[in-house]
């Protein structure tokens, strides 16, 4: 027999070195681990067949956490915004109303379910306008996707009551809001299902990472599915009575076990980031006195914000321009008409759902069989949305931003800003 080990210290020590440590402190941590007889054999990096699994525990500590019944970690935001739509059973010809400010992950996930993104108009609450949701509904209508954007709450009392009355599907993009709440609830908990991105530049992050959550067993069930090409084989499926419609081919979403594992030690200050950049971004809010042409973005509720970007609206473009240009700590690209690095989050510059484009010449799902009417995608079809994000300024807020750092901003910008208009 060869000797083998399956992880040896050297192979554990190259996930050490994600974490850009000293090479004192690796020397530690690799004296540490050779210590250990087991270390070099280490673990099962795998969620099944494995009484320690990481995802596991990350995912019941997420249910208790959430107050939800089923939280099923997947591999990135995107992955669970498509296990969510094929776990709502949306597919060829279903329509799914979309808001015209995201990122285009939101819209691509639609399609990737072969589905037919609506593009829709969001308010000055940078949220899905729900008059503008009423007037997309169609009979091919399936679901309403509400994105909390930049930790924003979306309307969500209005949402669920068109989504009831048409008895429409309510699918939440809590990929920027986690942790963020809306009436006491938290985002993601409170429509049917709810999808998170943990990459690296979120709330918290996993390195890459998303959840679905629900709870609704039967979609928990089909997301499961869908995740995993295998699930139905798993050790807690297979004793199980299988159901019509579990049983369909699948991707692989899994999480690894490495990011869980981040996962769980990052989610112990899931909290207190929100607490730290929620009371700042109103600190900003109290205290930065603006000039009479521009107004903050209202929250839909203040008190569940995760407060890392706090919006200004001023009445034109061109005043936006000036106060980004002006390198007093406001951002903002959509103001502005960049070459190059351009604002993915705005429907105007997705290319690719504009110009209905696919990965085959057939071109579905936009021009499949099953679909009603043909969409007409245009730069110009949510003019309110434009509107909104080109007069928009954005400072950022980061949990190591504290009260005296809010002070000194804010006098700052009420000075520039006041000298500039
Ligand atoms: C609103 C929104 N939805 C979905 C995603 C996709 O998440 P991921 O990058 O984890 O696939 C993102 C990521 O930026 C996002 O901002």
């Amino acid at each position: 027999m060869r000797k083998y080990v399956k992880y040896s210290t050297d192979e554990l020590m190259e996930c050490v070195d994600v974490f850009n440590v000293s090479a004192e402190t690796q020397q530690k941590i690799r004296s540490l681990l050779e210590s250990e007889k087991k270390a070099p054999d280490a673990g099962n990096f795998f969620k099944y067949y494995n009484d320690k699994s990481k995802v596991v525990k990350f995912e019941e500590t997420i249910k208790n956490k959430m107050g939800i019944e089923h939280v099923l970690a997947v591999n990135s935001g995107t992955s669970a915004l498509i296990a969510a739509m094929v776990a709502a059973g949306i597919g060829p010809g279903d329509e799914v109303i979309i808001p015209a400010y995201t990122f285009f992950a939101s819209a691509s996930a639609v399609v990737v379910a072969r589905a037919i993104p609506v593009i829709t108009e969001v308010d000055e609450t940078l949220t899905l306008d729900p008059a503008a949701i009423e007037k997309n509904i169609t009979k091919k209508t399936k679901a309403i996707l509400p994105v909390h954007m930049l930790g924003l709450p979306s309307k969500m009392d209005e949402i669920r009551a068109i989504a009831a009355k048409y008895k429409l599907k309510v699918i939440e993009d809590t990929a920027q809001a986690f942790g963020g709440k809306y009436k006491g609830k938290y985002l993601g908990t409170i429509g049917d299902i709810g999808c998170v991105s943990l990459d690296a530049y979120k709330v918290i992050g996993t390195g890459e990472g998303g959840l679905v959550m629900t709870n609704d067993e039967w979609a928990y069930t089909r997301a499961q599915s869908w995740h995993d090409a295998a699930a139905c084989w798993r050790p807690d499926r297979y004793a199980k009575e299988r159901k019509t419609g579990e049983l369909f081919c699948g991707e692989n979403y899994r999480m690894p076990e490495l990011c869980a594992a981040v996962g769980i030690a990052q989610l112990k200050k899931l909290d207190w980031i929100n607490d730290c950049t929620r009371s700042v971004w109103k600190q900003l809010r109290a205290e930065i006195k603006l000039p009479s042409c521009a107004k903050f973005v209202e929250a839909n509720d203040e008190d569940g914000v995760c407060g890392y970007t706090l919006g200004i609206l001023f009445e034109t473009t061109e005043q936006a321009v000036k106060a980004i240009e002006a390198k007093i700590g406001l951002g903002g690209l959509a103001a502005k008409d960049t070459k190059g690095v351009r604002d993915w989050h705005v429907y105007w510059n997705w290319e690719h759902i504009l110009e209905q484009k696919s990965a085959t010449s057939e071109g579905c799902p936009f021009k499949c069989q099953h679909v009603g009417k043909a969409q007409k995608y245009s730069v110009d079809m949510c003019p309110k949305t434009k509107d909104i994000m080109r007069r928009l300024a954005t400072i950022g807020i980061s949990p190591a931003q504290d009260e005296e750092w809010a002070s000194e901003m804010a006098s700052k910008i009420t000075k520039e800003l006041n000298k500039l208009f």
